[in-house]
């Protein structure tokens, strides 16, 4: 009997020093970091569009998390410098993303802020990049025969809109964009205590240690 109480109290003490180290500890580093200058919270179109974001899917493809130059080469592909906490301050449930069929998106809105080509690349991607493996998603769009009052007309490169119709914006393609545009975190940071290297906006050049398979950035 003697035997099991040990085997008992063994198997309670590392699981309280695991949750201790992987969720209280974390918990309370994490719990007072303020927003970073420079992040402005997310207006209530830009909240749907994270919505829709999550709804579609779009997190199993695309990671929200640049890497260190450390690490990977993210930031010579112009995905951005490595976020801080702050950066994430109004994003629950975060969406940080753990694969990358595509690239990342955290700073889309600075790399890509046309809302024209937000709306046609998710009407129909391969009419922007040809050999897009990302699905088009076309229930967010009304084919119509012509614009009425108010429609978003989405103006999409030569052959790609159907014969004399129009391609219309719904609500959630236009909320979704917003969201988009709205990823950009590319505002300074102050410098961060214990990364070993300067700030990715000023360090001119970094290691090419990456080796994922990523399509390159535009
Ligand atoms: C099956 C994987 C997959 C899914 C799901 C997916 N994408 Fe993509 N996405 C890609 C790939 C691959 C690319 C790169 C080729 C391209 O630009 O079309 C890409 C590119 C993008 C780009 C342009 C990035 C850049 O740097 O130019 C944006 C914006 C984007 N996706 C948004 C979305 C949104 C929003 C959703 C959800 C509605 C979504 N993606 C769902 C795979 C995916």
């Amino acid at each position: 009997m003697e035997s099991e109480y040990k085997l008992l109290s063994g198997a309670m003490v590392t699981l309280a020093l695991a949750t201790a180290t992987l969720v209280v500890i974390p918990y309370v580093q994490l719990s007072d970091v303020p927003p970073s200058d420079g992040l402005k919270p997310y207006t209530a179109a830009q909240l749907r569009g994270r919505q829709h974001y999550i709804e579609n899917g779009c997190v199993y493809c695309h990671s929200q998390q640049p890497r260190s130059q450390s690490q990977a080469p993210d930031f010579q592909r112009g995905w951005g410098r490595a976020p801080v906490a702050g950066d994430y301050y109004y994003d629950s449930p975060h969406l940080l993303g753990t694969s990358r069929t595509g690239p990342d998106l955290l700073n889309i809105g600075a790399r890509q802020p046309s809302e024209d080509w937000q709306l046609g690349h998710l009407y129909q991607p391969r009419a922007y990049v040809p050999d897009s493996i990302m699905p088009s998603y076309p229930y967010m769009f009304d084919i119509k025969d012509q614009a009425e009052p108010g429609d978003k007309v989405v103006n999409l490169p030569p052959g790609f809109a159907p014969l004399d119709k129009v391609v219309v914006a719904k609500p959630e393609a236009l909320d979704l964009t917003q969201y988009l545009l709205s990823l950009n975190r590319t505002y300074p940071i102050k410098a961060v205590p214990n990364e070993r290297h300067p700030p990715a906006s000023q360090e001119p050049s970094g290691n090419q240690g990456g080796n994922e398979q990523a399509p390159a950035a535009k």
